[in-house]
């Protein structure tokens, strides 16, 4: 399986937070908005991982995350040339990359927490076919793509921003797809707002019998980070779960260990980098088994 973190658009709701520097790479409470999706994939189990973002701003990524080698994944990078050709144009642009296989996307806006978050996503790997998405109850389902659903819980209708949606349940920015989806995607005209809808490619799933919608439930968090005010809920959220509940969010260097990518002496060094940090501090006493897994104090 394939991962693509689409990281591109304009950020112009955080403007003029993102004049020089791309929304995803600003940060939340302490690590860069981009770990927090590149983490869902490495849960996932995903090694081979595609970076879309525009033109002005891939050297940024790449200077960040590297090539991956440091946290034993791989990542390359491709550029969206227009930051507003819609997300489902990461299939276009990542066609080469995904090749005969599947895949998944992300938003590089997203954040995802929850216990058992990994078994949920390898299951949902696993069962896979056409494509899966995510769903999550919110309180302002106009702002997101919304799914609604029918007296036997089967999806029945997706719709893009609905002006009055028929449901609470949106579609989050976390996609898996069958290798169809490259045809799907260039297939698919661009809508009403000039992009390449992702809703558009999951309408043609759900008219096919061939969507999942997985819903994330109690026990779940989602964030979509694009504004001011969910910025800093994120980090809020983000710090409470570190300082309070001494579990770790989003630290790509400790799921590369728990999942073998790296060895001890690779998080030491990776740590030891950066270790006038917290965040440095905390990967050196994981390396030396001084912490438990996910505790900061
Ligand atoms: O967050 C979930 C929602 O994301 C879904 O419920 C919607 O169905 C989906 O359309 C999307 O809606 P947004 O309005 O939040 O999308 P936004 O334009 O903010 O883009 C989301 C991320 O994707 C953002 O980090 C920028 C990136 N992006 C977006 C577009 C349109 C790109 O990299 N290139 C693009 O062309």
């Amino acid at each position: 399986m394939k991962g693509i973190v689409i990281a591109g658009g304009e950020g112009s709701r955080l403007a003029p937070a993102t004049a020089t520097t791309s929304k995803c790479l600003l940060s939340v409470y302490n690590k860069p908005m981009v770990y927090y999706p590149l983490s869902v994939l490495m849960l996932a189990g995903i090694r081979d991982i595609l970076v879309i973002s525009r033109p002005r701003d891939i050297n940024a990524y790449a200077t960040h995350l590297q090539d991956g080698h440091q946290w034993g994944i791989s990542i390359t990078y491709a550029e969206q040339e227009n930051p507003r050709g819609g997300i489902g144009e990461a299939f276009i642009i990542g066609r080469d990359f995904v090749g005969d296989g599947p895949c998944s996307l992300v938003l590089g806006d997203n954040l995802f927490f929850g216990q058992g978050l990994q078994n949920r996503l390898r299951g949902a790997l696993e069962r896979h076919r056409g494509a899966t998405v995510f769903a999550y109850q919110v309180r302002d389902p106009g702002k997101f793509g919304v799914v609604s659903f029918d007296e036997y819980g089967q999806a029945s209708e997706l719709i893009e921003k609905p002006a009055h949606p028929r449901s609470n349940w949106a579609v989050t920015g976390l996609y898996i797809y069958d290798n169809s989806v490259l045809d799907v995607a260039r297939d698919t005209p661009p809508g009403n707002r000039g992009e390449l809808e992702i809703t558009d490619i999951n309408c043609h799933y759900l008219q096919s019998g061939m969507l999942r919608v997985e819903r994330l439930g109690p026990g779940f968090a989602w964030f979509d980070a694009g504004t001011p005010d969910s910025l800093l809920e994120a980090s809020h959220f983000v710090r409470t779960i570190e300082r309070r509940q001494h579990q770790s969010c989003a630290v790509p260097e400790e799921i590369a260990f728990q999942n073998g990518w790296i060895d001890q002496a690779q998080l030491q060094r990776l740590g030891q980098d950066i270790r006038r940090s917290d965040y440095g501090r905390y990967l050196v006493r994981l390396a030396e088994g001084k912490a438990l897994a996910g505790s900061w104090e």
